[in-house]
């Protein structure tokens, strides 16, 4: 059946309210208009950043709200001035945009683009600009994604085209943990070829940090974290060493300064914890140690001397690993298909759609490091 022109509805997961579990409903998603696509989502996962929306109040007055940033689909239809999608081409949507015109975008200093700046603070969209809507409520956008439905409505500025052949229940990692971590390391950090690296928190971001640091020529990975169970997994994308802060009485910065001689080149932050990104800071060597901060965590405040960093430290963050969106995912997912970076060992459990609330328990008991929701056939 053409859908093309028409409402459709479609099963959708629903943050109705803040601190309450999302309930499966039916939503209706209204044609794409001038340059937006509307995208039949394949799969979906759910990331860290949903789940604060939804319990830490990040956004009291953004509900109802449909979450989900992190999935991979097939372009529906388009709407006027679309050029770049056509119906059947796979996608990724992005949260990040890349309009390519404006003065971030065309400077390689930033994977910030000026038109995304409320998605890129994850405002949610406002309810004007929806194109959801549910028992006759308008149902706001988050991130100007909302992949937790069947269909969903996002401007071409945030979507990427992507290898035909392209598996979607597992390149959809690809839309944010993946290239989060990944780039943290490559792009961000920089890592070097023959260096020493600490990866704080081994979670998907974590362990696609450790992935980058290897990518990148790390001679020693050194992987941090808490829960010792989360050392094999690292292994397996390239960690060298493993410590668990609760083995130890000294802080762990001490204990990675003893293990490298004086410090690592580089350390990622990949928990969201302001204490980690001190130590993570002070596990680097002064000389020109680089502490990258890639954990997200708005209500916490870290410190520092200026004699933390007048030696030769440097400080810095990233979003999205630094990596343009489009461009970066459409390469993402073109190494993947190459064989050169792993997605499938990130996937724990795989369900439906039906079951987020289960697949949000497991995140939040850190019993997975991604579930990936199938929503419809590929
Ligand atoms: N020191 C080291 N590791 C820790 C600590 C600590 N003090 N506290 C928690 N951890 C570990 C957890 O055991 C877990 O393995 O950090 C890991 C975090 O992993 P996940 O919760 O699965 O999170 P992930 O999806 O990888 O995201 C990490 O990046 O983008 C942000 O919002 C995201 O802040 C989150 C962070
Ligand atoms: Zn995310
Ligand atoms: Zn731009």
């Amino acid at each position: 059946m053409d859908t093309a022109g028409q409402v459709i509805k479609c099963k959708a997961a629903v943050a109705w309210e803040p601190n309450k579990p999302m309930v499966i409903e039916e939503i209706e998603v209204a044609p794409p208009q001038a340059n937006e696509v509307r995208v039949k989502i394949v799969a979906t996962a759910v990331c860290h950043t949903d789940l604060y929306h939804l319990y830490e109040g990040m956004h009291k007055d953004g509900f109802p709200v449909v979450l989900g940033h992190e999935a991979a689909g097939i372009v529906e239809s388009v709407g006027p001035g679309v050029t770049e999608f056509n119906p059947g081409d796979k996608v990724i949507p992005l949260f990040i945009a890349q309009c390519r015109e404006c003065h971030f975008c065309k400077s390689s200093k930033t994977n910030q683009c000026v038109k995304a700046w409320t998605e890129v603070r994850m405002d949610a969209m406002s309810p004007l600009d929806s194109r959801l809507s549910c028992k006759g409520k308008k149902i706001y956008q988050f991130s100007g994604t909302s992949t937790f439905s069947e269909y969903t409505v996002v401007r071409q500025i945030n979507l990427a085209k992507i290898h035909p052949d392209a598996p979607l229940d597992k390149v959809c990692l690809i839309g944010c943990g993946i290239c989060t971590g990944y780039g943290s390391a490559v792009n961000t950090a920089k890592v070097e070829e023959g260096s020493s690296c600490a990866v704080f928190g081994l979670g998907a971001v974590g362990l696609a940090a450790v992935m980058g640091c290897k990518a990148a020529g790390a001679k020693r990975i050194i992987a941090v974290d808490t829960n010792p169970e989360k050392f094999d997994k690292a292994k397996i994308f390239g960690a060298t060493d493993f410590v668990n802060p609760k083995d130890h009485s000294k802080p762990i910065e001490e204990v990675l300064v003893e293990m490298t001689n004086g410090g690592v080149d580089f350390s990622l932050e990949c928990v969201g914890n302001a204490a980690v990104v001190e130590s993570a800071l002070h596990s680097t060597v002064p000389a020109w140690g680089v502490s990258v901060i890639v954990g997200y965590s708005l209500i916490q405040k870290f410190s520092a001397r200026p004699g933390d960093l007048i030696p030769g430290r440097t400080w810095k963050g990233a979003l999205f690993g630094g990596f343009k969106s489009k461009d970066g995912v459409a390469e993402m997912v073109q190494r993947y298909m190459d064989k050169k970076i792993m997605v499938d060992e990130f996937i724990t459990h795989n369900m439906g759609l039906d079951q987020i609330m289960e697949a949000v328990d497991l995140m939040r008991k850190a019993k997975c490091v991604r579930a990936v929701l199938k929503t419809s056939p590929q």
